[in-house]
């Protein structure tokens, strides 16, 4: 099976199978009227229409973006898109003044959502995942990662991996699973945190990784959640269990959960609102990728990660939804997008690095994607406007018009597909 994506104003796409850092973060190929061939999952050719005919057969199957821009699908390397329950409550609260630590702290927060949770069934956890994940799709996120986190007791973590695993078998989105059950104090561990933590060690993660469910670990290290020592101690074991290892670092205070990431080696250091200049320093001389959640900053009111300063100090920033129903519930990267250049000053076309091959590179996976280049997986998306400037430009408005995901078609006109 083959498909041309043929009259578009341009394709627009970073390159490379790194993430990008520094001024190269901005430097976008930009190709005015080029077509994009996917043969099987994959990109054959990305280029001048003339040459595509002179060395293919013609395709099976034409898209025509009828002036669109065409621009790889985006990759959500921060996500929390299995729950059950609302707390659309809290926002009232938040607006009249509660931070959301003190709602937390008040039987609200994460607990609420495990306490929902724990009594929803899988396949209700699974047809609520479903539907966000049509959501990811219609705004152009075509692979993220996934959080469980909301169980904080074993069999509730394992019903939420299963059903990650299930919904990447069922969905165009893939999926890629990461262990948090150390996301919060669930209350029955009040008392004695501690308990939970050598818990979490001994009993969820081996159980977790015995049954191959997750790809990574993360913790919520902040204050009040998991010090730096118990996040050390919860992170141990990760290499044993070849687990890559994403960190909740430095949200809502500056307890030096970058440099804790860096010094890990993990995957890449997440929210980073409040991270030092040291924390700056040291993910500018790693690989670890800083994964800004703008929609966070925004849906809690908070200042913004500073990423001017990381971009400018040489860090591979990425960008990312933190999809969740407490603190960002939102699947919109295109909002994502708009919020990093309006509310943290990035440029459009840096945030569009961020938002599709540096957040491929926080999955570890830039090599096979978040850019449009042949022999890479055939995942993109068609604008409605002639540029990528439309994401940003026309914030707050879908101009995801045709979705493609390992080379099939999986949003047409706006809507799903088979
Ligand atoms: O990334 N910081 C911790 N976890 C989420 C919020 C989860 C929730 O409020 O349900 C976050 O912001
Ligand atoms: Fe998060």
């Amino acid at each position: 099976m083959s498909l041309l994506v043929r009259g578009a104003h341009q394709v627009v796409t970073p390159t490379g199978s790194a993430a990008r850092r520094g001024p190269e973060l901005a430097a976008l190929h930009i190709l005015p009227g080029a077509v994009v061939r996917c043969d099987g999952p994959r990109i054959s050719f990305v280029g001048d229409e003339a040459e595509h005919a002179r060395r293919f057969e013609p395709a099976d199957e034409v898209l025509d973006a009828e002036g669109g821009c065409v621009l790889p699908g985006f990759v959500d390397p921060h996500t929390h898109p299995v729950w059950a329950g609302v707390r659309e409550d809290e926002l009232d609260r938040r607006l009249r003044g509660e931070s959301y630590m003190e709602i937390a702290r008040s039987g609200g927060g994460i607990n609420a959502t495990v306490r929902a949770t724990r009594a929803a069934t899988a396949d209700e956890l699974l047809e609520s995942t479903l539907r966000r994940l049509d959501a990811f799709l219609l705004h152009g996120t075509t692979t993220i990662e996934a959080k469980s986190g909301y169980g904080l007791e074993l069999e509730t973590e394992l019903r939420m991996l299963e059903v990650i695993a299930e919904a990447s078998r069922r969905h165009p989105v893939d999926l890629h699973p990461t262990c948090l059950a150390a996301h919060e104090v669930p209350p029955e561990h009040r008392a004695d945190p501690e308990a939970w933590v050598r818990r979490v060690i001994e009993e969820i993660h081996p159980a977790v990784a015995g049954r191959g469910l997750a790809e990574a670990v993360d913790v919520f290290c902040e204050r009040g959640v998991f010090s730096l020592d118990q996040t050390r101690r919860l992170l141990a074991d990760a290499p044993r269990y070849g687990w890559r290892i994403h960190l909740h670092a430095d949200e809502l205070s500056p307890l030096g959960g970058a440099e804790l990431a860096v010094e890990l080696g993990a995957l890449s250091a997440d929210h980073l609102m409040c991270v030092t200049e040291a924390g700056v320093a040291a993910l500018a001389g790693s690989d670890t990728v800083a994964v800004l959640l703008p929609g966070t900053s925004f849906f809690l009111r908070l200042g913004y990660a500073p990423a001017r300063t990381l971009i400018d100090a040489g860090c591979a920033v990425a960008l990312a939804t933190d999809c969740n129903p407490g603190s960002s519930p939102t699947q919109s990267m295109p909002m994502i997008l708009a919020l990093a250049c309006l509310g943290a000053g990035m440029s459009v076309a840096e945030a569009l690095t961020a938002a599709t091959l540096n957040a491929a590179a926080a999955l570890g996976r830039a090599h096979e994607l978040g850019s449009l280049e042949e022999g890479k997986l055939g995942d993109l998306v068609v604008l409605a406007g002639p540029s990528h400037h439309q994401l940003v430009y026309r914030y707050g408005v879908n101009s995801v018009r045709h979705v493609v995901k390992g080379g099939r078609v999986v949003v047409r006109e706006g809507r799903r597909t088979g």
